[in-house]
């Protein structure tokens, strides 16, 4: 299954879970160890030595990283905000969804989408993770920029880490706090009409995008005005200039309405770039049983969660989310911090297809996460890409057999077709011992 872009509501809900726990369970090792600490496992447990291994690297903090060129280019347009980049990605269930209204049976809770170290702490899935800890700090205008985990498939644009920047802004909910929102509203309202931008709205309230019960619907108007223009012109900090955007071609931006658990009225924001539409953030007003979570009181306002890789894509002309990862001088050495440069392909090695085709044990599935996650530990980044081509459940019997097709690339190196039929036999084997398949 696919995250259309990085939001929650695309998540449908799943079918049969797969056995993977079951069978894992059999061979778990009762401890792990995560950032240096000792970690009991258990029944949850589903977090990879692959993804282990990225925990430490903060790419979003690396100098020159083109991560973290587009964290300092955001939080150049945002001044005043205090900026956060180094909360630990180890969060309890509790942090990432229920203080944040996610209903009990959220399919991003479930093994097959989250990482868990154990049933009492996992992998943040998104930087809101952090909402109410950070309110709680008394912070009332700030920035937070870290990586973030989600179970996935493999393709060029989709990567189990990424990096987002979560923003929040509360005021007072009295004359005071409105009056400050109304002036800036004024600021950054007269900054827009001098720049090159069209922006397709929606209405900041509606029947299906309401004012929350404790708002005052006016405030929530001048709270909603406020976060839309000020994503307006942090769009247009990002992008104009570097889109082409001109008097006769104006850089294009559309608001979307959209549902969050933790906001409403709710928004999704895309840009128009090379002749597509791109998903680039959702924001809202916050809930204010998320404020009251963290202890706020008499406060409102905005939060915002943006992914990163999308946009440094976009900006630096980057082809595969695999090479933000790279340690490739060929990579690195092209960038500077600070500086936005068209990036250079130096190779494309050739494609290597191998497939692996399998019946299941009788009676049971296998979730296209567990698959991908487990061609991750045998081959790594090599892999660029992993495709289901063939699903068959047998009419008489009802097992069922799957295949699938990995593509086998090196983002640095010719890959041998020995070394690829190397990597595949021992996906065949982990198929075998972790899942007992048969392979055909
Ligand atoms: N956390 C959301 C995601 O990862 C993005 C988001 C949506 C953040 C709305 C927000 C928000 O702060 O208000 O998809």
């Amino acid at each position: 299954m696919r995250l259309s872009g990085s939001l929650w509501r695309n998540i449908h809900a799943r079918g049969v879970p797969s056995r993977y726990l079951a069978n894992m369970a059999a061979q778990r090792p009762c401890h792990v160890t995560v950032l240096g600490e000792q970690y009991l496992t258990d029944h949850m447990t589903n977090i990879s030595p692959t993804i282990v291994s990225k925990l430490p690297l903060k790419l979003h903090t690396q100098p020159s990283h083109p991560l973290s060129t587009l964290r300092g280019l955001i939080e150049s347009h945002f001044p005043s905000y205090t900026h956060l980049s180094s909360l630990s990605p180890l969060v309890t269930p509790y942090q990432n969804f229920d203080l944040l209204s996610f209903p009990k049976d959220h399919p991003g809770r479930s093994v097959t989408d989250s990482y868990y170290v154990n049933k009492d702490l996992m992998l943040r899935t998104h930087t809101s993770a952090h909402e109410v800890e950070v309110f709680g700090r008394g912070e009332t205008k700030w920035l937070l920029t870290a990586d973030v985990y989600r179970r996935d498939e493999i393709d060029g644009s989709h990567y189990p880490v990424f990096h987002q920047t979560e923003g929040a802004r509360i005021v007072s909910a009295n004359s005071t706090g409105m009056k400050e929102i109304e002036e800036d509203n004024e600021r950054l309202a007269a900054h827009l009409e001098q720049s090159s931008i069209e922006i397709e709205d929606v209405p900041h309230l509606s029947s299906t995008n309401p004012c929350q019960p404790a708002h005052d619907p006016k405030h929530t108007e001048l709270i909603a005005k406020n976060l839309k223009l000020s994503l307006n012109s942090l769009m247009l900090h990002l992008f104009a200039g570097r889109v082409g955007a001109t008097a006769q071609n104006p850089l294009k931006v559309r608001w979307i309405e959209a549902t969050f658990p933790w906001t409403t009225p709710s928004f999704e924001v895309e840009v128009f770039f090379r002749g597509k539409w791109l998903e680039i953030l959702g924001c809202g007003v916050i809930y204010q049983p998320t404020l009251d979570n963290a202890n706020v009181s008499n406060k409102l306002g905005w939060a915002f969660g943006l992914g990163l890789e999308r946009i440094a894509m976009v900006l630096y002309s980057i082809p595969d989310i695999r090479l933000f990862w790279s340690q490739d001088p060929r990579f690195l050495s092209q960038f500077k911090q600070g500086e936005i440069t068209t990036f250079k392909p130096y190779s494309k090695y050739p494609a290597c297809f191998k497939d692996v085709s399998f019946w299941l044990p009788e009676g049971q599935t296998l979730h296209e996460n567990d698959f991908c996650d487990l061609v991750r530990d045998v081959a790594g980044d090599v892999v660029e890409d992993v495709k289901l081509i063939d699903d068959f459940t047998h009419p008489k019997t009802n097992r069922k057999s799957l295949c699938y097709r990995i593509n086998y690339r090196s983002m640095d190196r010719s890959l041998s077709n020995d070394e690829a039929n190397s990597l595949n036999a021992q996906v065949v084997s982990y198929l075998r011992d972790r899942f007992r398949v048969e392979i055909r």
